[in-house]
């Protein structure tokens, strides 16, 4: 069954490590990473954009395979299935759906518009049983069509939403989604502490996992990093995988071009890539 994030997180927080959210596209992608959690004992949190939503044919498409893996595949940890940069509209969409998490993102809104929808969400999440991530500062890169710059969020915004009583805190911190410039600054540590000084037990939620050095990572965690947001690098290691399929001619020799001979090398590679977070992360061992 589905869990809300609150859970895993509160104990994230306390122990000092960090649960990876890692978005999902399909089928492949939803099974390798629920493996890998069973596999490893640990606990985790299936994002999915309102992009990837639309792709994979509707939110009730994605809880009906989500729950049916569950169940047919013995998944015991804890799993949370969390809407990754909810509009307002479509946080209402994955409640009525059965997610058991959302987020959502209020960050383009000036901040009085964006405390008031999110005590709203609080209010129907709350009820539910649901878990909600609020974002203050807006991530960079560019997600969706939308971009943003990597600014670092305001502390003091920061405490004004996690005082809503929202489940975890998404906060900028110098972080962007997608692969890093090579003249990128590095997360601001210096925003990150004065953030948790304000917010005190809120788990913060770090997007743009992919491609920051470990060292980072791990500092992260220790400043109350309880959430780490990875994408990019399990569609890089994916596509490499399967191009070095297709290179090599495999699709071509017997039957060889079987979907699912030609996705396994993918899938592998995604299990590996998770695999490799959730050791970085520290969540091996914690479900
Ligand atoms: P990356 O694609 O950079 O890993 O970011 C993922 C993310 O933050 C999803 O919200």
């Amino acid at each position: 069954m589905l869990v809300s994030a609150k859970e895993m997180l509160t104990k994230a927080k306390a122990g000092k490590y960090a649960v990876g959210q890692f978005n999902i596209n399909n089928l492949e992608w939803t099974k390798a990473i629920l493996l890998t959690a069973q596999e490893l004992n640990s606990p985790v949190i299936l994002g999915v954009s309102e992009g990837a939503g639309k792709y994979m044919a509707g939110y009730k498409t994605i809880v009906g395979m989500v729950n049916g893996m569950l169940e047919e595949l013995k998944i015991t940890v804890p799993v949370a299935l969390h809407l990754d940069h909810g509009s307002y509209e479509g946080c209402y969409k994955c409640i009525e759906a059965g997610f058991s998490s959302v987020m959502f993102d209020g960050s383009h809104y000036p901040i009085e518009e964006n405390v008031a929808k999110t005590t709203e969400l609080i209010g129907v999440c709350n009820e539910k049983g649901l878990s909600l991530e609020a974002e203050v500062g807006s991530i960079g890169g560019e997600e969706d069509g939308v971009v943003g710059m990597g600014e670092c969020a305001d502390p003091a915004e920061c405490k004004m939403i996690a005082d809503l009583g929202v489940t975890m805190l998404a906060a900028g911190i110098g972080n962007i989604h997608g692969k890093y410039p090579a003249n990128w600054q590095g997360l601001s540590f210096d925003t990150l502490d004065a953030i948790q000084q304000k917010t005190g037990d809120m788990p913060l939620v770090l997007h743009g996992g992919t491609g920051i050095p470990a060292e980072m990572i791990q500092k992260a965690i220790s400043l109350g990093v309880a959430k780490i947001n990875v994408n990019t690098e399990c569609q890089l290691s994916f596509a490499a995988a399967t191009r070095k399929y297709i290179e090599e001619g495999k699709d071509l020799q017997g039957k060889g071009f079987d979907p699912r001979k030609v996705l396994a090398p993918g899938f592998e590679a995604i299990k590996a890539t998770v695999k490799e977070k959730m050791e970085l992360f520290g969540s091996v061992g914690k479900a």
